[in-house]
């Protein structure tokens, strides 16, 4: 088992001390360096070598007008966050007043790139969870509970109340976000929690309110016991339905199936699923992570080279293309609901490391190219490897700051990829016929060509060994169409010292810093490169360092829809903050949760089980203990 138990524990109280919040300790002996969680986790794995037929060079031919088989039109709010609803307070802000200056930082460098931000709170934890409309007896916004005859391993119930939403509606005041929301599906049978949600999760978030989520991950209910072991497609369908005549309205903009491991979308579809809740249903979603680490059995150095890699990117997404364009052919869209490096908290040295950066700009726009409307990276808590950001874990939060992962700077270049205009077409151009150790990909908005996304996938051995240029024409040459290329164009690149790097990871210049540095706003000066291209030729040569990823703005409308030129977005002010602690999530959660493949049934009695039950008494006693004041203040 991988060491992801908090092992000591003191009693922690706070004082304020002027505007900041100290955490102190009432027995002073445990020290950040006597917990081990994921997010603490230093291992470095040795980078793949460079490939023996590394081509220095790669040519690209866009067309005028647009290409054969990009994608449909998509908004820059495609790659957005998934959390779990156990942690959504923890890591939000539990009141209209008291939502974290930090997190709204991180949304804000989103919005103001792709001109919005997409959130669902939802997971395994939402299938059984409790709207207590009184308040919950501890005056938190959620606690967690285990049920009374509970097996040892079993995933807490979460209560949560209505200051959850009036948090998800304050946050969408100060900036753009849109909501999914997971329905409490385990429910439906013994009372009317689901339909309580539906209702004032409508009237709360209103048209803010992209979706429902009704079940997660159903084709796993029967394996793991939480129905009865043999739960079929067809007991689906049937309780499905059920509960569609429960709700409360007739058109709750249902999302569905969620299926991520047992059954594929494509047998719920053809059980007449899209057909049959059609009126409900406006979304057709998947979740899927491309391995799991539920039992600590997998070798990350092994796997590493998957990750930096372009056709494994293009076999994460391809399978489901088919049912992306069978929901898009009934009036649906579809949606990956879930998604990150590795299900039950990632791997280290893959998931904490800039690897995971690149991998998640090519995923990202393969999603895209794939006619996905949404995919959202999952966040769980402070055990868990994937994060896109982290509050710090100790009380010694008066000194570091939050925790920003590699992968969130890969939502960055998402989101400028495909800027506000909401019209981005993508197209994967299979660079250098098909390599696995590189990515391109095109955008078009209203058939121009508007910019490039070049993905290096490769760790040199000697500095700057293993670059490439990219020379692009549109139009021209053996075309036989007018040449358009521009006479320069704008590139901005995200880069690290290595595929290894947990920090210091710059984008166009900027960066989140160190790893527990951060309040979620990008420091530094921006550095937007300016290429002049071959007027003799119609071509233009990019340079793109291996390890990194260019964008490219073929003009500068594309440059100003994408927000690239804003050094500093609207901030929020972190004087008047104290960083609470989030909590791990308990073993439970994550080894049932997050489209793991489903082998181990809960209520086992494996070793990484058992370790989960200490988990959760460390995890209740945080959420019961600390005390907190936030204060979002806005920065003008
Ligand atoms: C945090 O806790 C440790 C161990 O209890 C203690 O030594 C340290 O002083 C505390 N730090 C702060 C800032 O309170
Ligand atoms: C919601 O669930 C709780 C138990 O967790 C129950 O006490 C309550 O009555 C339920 N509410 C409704 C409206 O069914
Ligand atoms: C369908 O679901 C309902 C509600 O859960 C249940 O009462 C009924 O027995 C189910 N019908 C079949 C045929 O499984
Ligand atoms: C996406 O949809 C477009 C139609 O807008 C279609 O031409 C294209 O083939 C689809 N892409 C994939 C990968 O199936
Ligand atoms: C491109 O790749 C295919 C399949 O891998 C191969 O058959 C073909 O020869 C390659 N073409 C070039 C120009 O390298
Ligand atoms: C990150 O940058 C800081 C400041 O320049 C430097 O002190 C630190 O050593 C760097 N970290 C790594 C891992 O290179
Ligand atoms: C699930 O994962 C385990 C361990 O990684 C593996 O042994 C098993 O074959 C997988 N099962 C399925 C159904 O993929």
């Amino acid at each position: 088992m991988l060491p992801r138990i908090l092992l000591a524990l003191s009693l922690v109280t706070s004082t304020v001390l002027g505007q900041v919040t100290v955490y102190t300790s009432a027995t002073g002996t445990a020290a950040i360096a006597q917990y081990t969680v994921a997010s603490t986790d230093q291992t470095v794995l040795v980078a793949p070598a460079p490939p023996a037929d590394f081509n220095p060079a790669t040519f690209i031919q866009l067309y005028d007008g647009g290409m054969t088989g990009m994608g449909s039109p998509v908004k820059g709010d495609l790659f957005g966050f998934s959390i779990e609803l156990s942690v959504s307070a923890m890591l939000m802000g539990e009141k209209g007043g008291e939502i974290r200056p930090e997190f709204l930082n991180y949304c804000s460098v989103l919005a103001s790139r792709g001109g919005g931000l997409t959130i669902r709170v939802g997971g395994n934890s939402q299938d059984r969870a409790t709207l207590n409309l009184e308040g919950n007896p501890s005056g938190r916004t959620i606690e967690k509970y285990k049920g009374q005859n509970a097996a040892p391993t079993e995933t807490p119930e979460v209560h949560f109340t209505l200051d959850l939403l009036h948090v998800m509606a304050e946050i969408s005041k100060l900036v753009n976000v849109h909501w999914f929301f997971g329905i409490p599906f385990l429910r439906t049978n013994s009372d009317d929690n689901a339909s309580l949600v539906v209702q004032h999760a409508m009237s709360i978030l209103g048209d803010r309110l992209l979706g429902l989520q009704l079940a997660n991950e159903p084709d796993l209910y029967g394996r793991h016991l939480k129905k009865w072991p043999e739960y079929s497609i067809a007991d689906f369908m049937n309780e499905t339905n059920y509960m569609m005549q429960d709700l409360p309205v007739q058109h709750p903009n249902i999302v569905g199936p969620s299926v991520c491991c047992q059954w594929t979308v494509d047998q719920v579809l053809d059980a007449g699923y899209m057909s049959q809740f059609n009126n409900q249903l406006n979304i057709i979603d998947v979740m899927h992570y491309p391995n799991n680490n539920c039992f600590a059995d997998r070798d990350p150095q092994a796997i590493y080279p998957d990750y930096l890699n372009h056709q494994g990117v293009v076999g994460l997404a391809s399978p489901y293309f088919p049912a992306a364009n069978r929901a898009i052919a009934g009036g649906k869209k579809f949606m990956m609901m879930e998604t990150n490096t590795a299900s039950c908290g990632g791997f280290p040295g893959i998931s904490d490391a800039f690897a995971s950066a690149l991998w998640a700009v090519d995923y990202s726009m393969q999603m895209a190219y794939g006619n996905f409307t949404y995919a959202l990276l999952h966040f769980g808590g402070q055990n868990v490897y994937y994060n896109p950001f982290t509050p710090p874990p100790t009380n010694m939060t008066q000194i570091r700051g939050w925790n920003t992962g590699p992968i969130f700077y890969a939502q960055i270049v998402a989101a400028e990829a495909l800027g506000s205009t909401g019209n981005a077409r993508v197209m994967d151009l299979q660079l250098d016929n098909g390599s696995e150790h590189r990515a391109g990909y095109a955008i078009y908005e209203n058939g121009v060509a508007t910019r490039l996304v070049l993905v290096n996938y490769v760790q040199p051995t000697t500095p700057g060994g293993n670059d490439y240029t990219a020379t692009f024409a549109i139009g021209g040459a053996q075309t036989g169409l007018p040449a358009v290329t521009p006479a320069s164009v704008k590139v901005k690149y995200l880069l690290a010292a290595s595929v290894n790097s947990k920090d210091n990871i710059t984008w166009a210049g900027q960066t989140f810093g160190q790893q527990f540095m951060s309040d979620g706003r990008l420091q530094g000066d921006l550095q937007i490169e300016t290429v002049q291209c071959n007027p003799a030729d119609g071509t233009c040569n990019i340079r793109v360092p291996g390890p990194g990823v260019a964008l490219v703005f073929l003009n500068d409308a594309a440059l100003q829809s994408s927000g690239a030129e804003i050094s500093q977005v609207q901030t929020y002010a972190t004087t008047t903050t104290t960083q609470r602690i989030m909590p791990t999530m308990d073993q439970a959660e994550l080894m049932s949760s997050n489209g793991r493949n489903g082998s181990t049934p809960i209520g086992s009695t494996s070793e990484g089980s058992a370790s989960g039950a200490q988990t959760l008494k460390v995890a209740s006693w945080l959420v019961s203990t600390a005390t907190v004041v936030v204060m979002a203040k806005l920065l003008l």
